[in-house]
C-alpha cells in the first residue's frame, strides 16, 4: 500500500471511488478545481497494482469576509474515503495527516476543517478519536437528504511546530 499526492491522471480513479464509498458526489471539474488549485493537497492510497483504494480531496478555504477576526488560513477537507476491501489498514489516518502536513508546509494553515453527516460512526471515531478533531458547531439540515452536519476542526499547531515554515528571529545580531 502506498500512499502519495495526486495528480491530474488520478482525478477519475478519485471519483469512481468516491461514488462507491459516499452519497456526496460531484461533477469531474470540481476535483479538476481541487487538483488545479492546490496541487499539493489531495493524495491517494494505491493498492500494489497502483490501483486507487482511497483518496482525500483537499483544499485551502478563504477567510470569511463577514469576519475579519477569522482571516486565518486553514486547510478543508472536501471528501474522504477508502474502498470497503481496504479498511481499518490506517488509510484514511494516513491521508489525513499527509493532506494536513502538506496545508501547513505549503499554506501555514492554522487549521482543518470538515463536515460529517451525524449518523457516520466510522468517519466520527476516526476524527474524534484518532485524529483530535472537535465538533465547532452543528449545521442544521447541511446535505441534500436533511440530516445535520457536524463542523469540525483540528488545530494543526503541531503539524506547525513539525512542518511549519521557520520564523526569522527579529533583531538577531548574531
Ligand atoms: N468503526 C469505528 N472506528 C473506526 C471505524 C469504524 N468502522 N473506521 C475507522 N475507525 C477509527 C478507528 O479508531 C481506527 O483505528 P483502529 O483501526 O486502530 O481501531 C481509526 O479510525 C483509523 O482508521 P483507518 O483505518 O485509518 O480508517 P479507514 O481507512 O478504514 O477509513 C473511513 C475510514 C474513511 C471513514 C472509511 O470507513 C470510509 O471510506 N467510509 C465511507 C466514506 C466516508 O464516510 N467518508 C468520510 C465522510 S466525511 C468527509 O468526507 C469530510
Amino acid at each position: 500500500m502506498n500512499i502519495r499526492c495526486a495528480t491530474p491522471d488520478d482525478l477519475m480513479n478519485m471519483q469512481h471511488c468516491n461514488l462507491l464509498c459516499l452519497p456526496e458526489n460531484y461533477q469531474m471539474k470540481y476535483y479538476f478545481y481541487h487538483g488545479l488549485s492546490w496541487p499539493q493537497l489531495s493524495y491517494v492510497a494505491e493498492d500494489e497494482n497502483g490501483k486507487v483504494v482511497g483518496y482525500v480531496l483537499a483544499k485551502i478555504s478563504l477567510s470569511r469576509e463577514e469576519d475579519p477576526e477569522d482571516s486565518v488560513p486553514h486547510g478543508h477537507i472536501t471528501s474522504l474515503a477508502v474502498k470497503r476491501s481496504h479498511r481499518r489498514l490506517g488509510l484514511a489516518q494516513k491521508l489525513m495527516d499527509q493532506a494536513s502536513r502538506a496545508m501547513v508546509e505549503c499554506f501555514n494553515a492554522q487549521y482543518v476543517s470538515l463536515h460529517v453527516r451525524k449518523s457516520n460512526r466510522a468517519a466520527l471515531h476516526l476524527y474524534t478519536n484518532t485524529l483530535k478533531f472537535t465538533i465547532s458547531e452543528i449545521e442544521p439540515k447541511y446535505y441534500a437528504d436533511g440530516e445535520d452536519a457536524y463542523a469540525m476542526r483540528r488545530d494543526l499547531s503541531e503539524f506547525r511546530e513539525r512542518y511549519g515554515v521557520k520564523q526569522e528571529i527579529e533583531g538577531n545580531t548574531s
